[in-house]
C-alpha cells in the first residue's frame, strides 16, 4: 500500500487547491480582495467540517511561490488577511483541538506574519484532533529541490552513502515528512492542473475537480467530495 493511503471510506489527508477567489469576485463586481476574503470564510468552514467528518489531515495551498508575482498590493492584501486569519481565528482552532503546521520557504513571509504563524504554530503544538498544514510561499518543486540540496549537503559531509538514497529517506526530507500523504486532492474553480502543489506526495491520490469556485466551497461540497472519494475508493476495492 503506498505511504498514507487508508482503508477507509474517510480519507486521512485531505489537500486542496483553493482556486478561483479573483473570478467569483469578478462575477460580483468585487475587487480581488474581496474573493480572498471570502476564501477565508470558506477556510474556517473546511477545517469545521473536516472536524465533523474525522478527516485528521487538511493541508490548504495557500501561497504559492508563483504567486508572488500578483501585483504588490495584492500580495499585500493576502499576508494581510493571513496575519488577521491567524490572530482572529487562532482562539477558536485552538478549542477545536487544531494543530497548525505550515510548509514552505517561510523566510520570504513578511515579519509580522511570520510572528503570527509561528505563535500559532507554538499555541497549537500540543492538539490532536486536526493537522491543519498551510503551504506558504510553496512550490514542490523548490521542495524538491530543497530536500535534493539537503541530501547532497549530507552526503558531502560523509555521513549519507549516496547509493543509499531512496524514496522512503527522501520523502524524509521534504517539507512535509511528518503527515501521511494525502488520500485525496480536491482542486475548485474546474482547473485541471497540479500547478506545483504536493507533486512528490499527490502520486497515489484521488483527485476530485469541482466547478465552484472557491469561496463558494461550503460544507455539503467538501462532503459531496469525500462521497466520491469513497465510491472510487469502493470501486478501487472490487475485483
Ligand atoms: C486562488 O484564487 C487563491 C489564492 C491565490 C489564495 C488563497 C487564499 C485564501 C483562500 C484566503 C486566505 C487564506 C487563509 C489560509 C486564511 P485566485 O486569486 O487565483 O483566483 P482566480 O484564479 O479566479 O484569479
Amino acid at each position: 500500500m503506498p505511504s498514507g493511503s487508508s482503508h477507509s471510506d474517510i480519507p486521512r489527508h485531505v489537500a486542496i487547491i483553493m482556486d478561483g477567489n479573483g473570478r467569483w469576485a469578478r462575477e460580483r463586481g468585487l475587487p480581488r480582495r474581496e474573493g480572498h476574503r471570502a476564501g477565508a470564510e470558506s477556510v474556517r468552514e473546511a477545517v469545521e467540517t473536516c472536524k465533523e467528518i474525522g478527516i485528521k489531515f487538511l493541508t490548504l495551498y495557500a501561497f504559492s511561490s508563483e504567486n508572488w508575482s500578483r501585483p504588490k498590493a495584492e500580495i499585500k492584501a493576502l499576508m494581510e488577511l493571513l496575519e488577521r486569519f491567524l490572530k482572529k481565528k487562532a482562539p477558536e482552532m485552538h478549542r477545536q483541538g487544531v494543530r497548525l503546521h505550515a510548509i514552505g520557504r517561510l523566510e520570504s513571509l513578511p515579519k509580522s506574519c511570520r510572528r503570527e504563524l509561528e505563535r500559532v504554530i507554538e499555541q497549537t503544538s500540543s492538539n490532536q484532533d486536526l493537522d491543519l498544514v498551510l503551504a506558504l510561499s510553496y512550490g514542490s518543486r523548490e521542495e524538491i529541490v530543497d530536500a535534493a540540496r539537503q541530501l547532497a549537503r549530507e552526503a558531502a559531509e560523509g555521513g549519507l552513502d549516496p547509493e543509499s538514497i531512496d524514496c522512503e529517506s527522501f520523502a524524509q526530507r521534504l517539507y512535509t515528512s511528518e503527515f501521511p500523504d494525502p488520500d485525496l486532492l480536491v482542486r475548485t474553480s474546474g482547473e485541471c492542473r497540479l500547478s506545483n502543489f504536493l507533486l512528490w506526495q499527490i502520486s497515489y491520490s484521488e483527485i476530485v475537480i469541482t466547478r465552484k469556485f472557491w469561496p463558494e466551497f461550503k460544507k455539503t461540497d467538501l462532503h459531496q467530495a469525500v462521497e466520491e472519494y469513497a465510491r472510487r475508493h469502493r470501486r478501487f476495492g472490487a475485483i
